[in-house]
């Protein structure tokens, strides 16, 4: 698909504060470390609406920032019926996420889930965080660092980079 728009690409989780935005900013930089961020634009969002406008939760800001990454900049935001169709690509966060998405009236094939490259190619959740203690956190951010490259090398050969 040679054009020269960028890759649209939505992570999505439930509340928008822990997961989703440690994978957006973590493919972001995987990109960029990569010599390929100029292809892809990366944005994250939760199905549910308890948090929109507010930033990353406090605890995922402490891991992420323990491993260089500020998610300072980051504003909760919801994915809704009306903006699913807005992404080249979804990428969820666990099965709920993407079942929901899919309520929405996203595209199956277009509806990835984040672990799904990951040993035998069977699908699994990146566990919720939020009522856990300090451990499910960096937990995450293993389970997002070391998912990362699979999904870009997924996507790069889809669009032939
Ligand atoms: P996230 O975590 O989906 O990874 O952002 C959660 C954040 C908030 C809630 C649940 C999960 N909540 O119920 O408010």
């Amino acid at each position: 698909m040679p054009n020269n728009e960028p890759i649209r690409v939505l992570l999505v989780c439930l509340g928008n504060i822990c997961r989703s935005p440690l994978a957006e900013f973590i493919v972001r930089q995987r990109a960029i470390e990569r010599g390929f961020s100029g292809r892809f634009h990366f944005e994250s969002a939760g199905t549910g609406d308890w948090h929109v406008g507010n930033g990353a939760d406090r605890r995922m800001k402490q891991t992420a920032a323990s491993h260089g990454i500020d998610l300072g900049p980051h504003r909760a935001s919801q994915v809704t019926r009306s903006r699913v169709d807005q992404w080249d690509w979804l990428v969820a966060m666990d099965a709920a996420n993407r079942n929901d998405l899919l309520a929405m009236g996203a595209d199956p094939e277009r509806t990835l889930m984040m672990r799904q490259f990951e040993n035998d190619g069977r699908p699994r959740d990146v566990p919720d965080p939020y009522y856990g203690g300090e451990q499910g956190f960096e937990d995450v951010f293993e389970i997002l660092s070391s998912n990362a490259d699979a999904l870009l090398d997924h996507l790069n050969r889809i669009h032939e980079l």
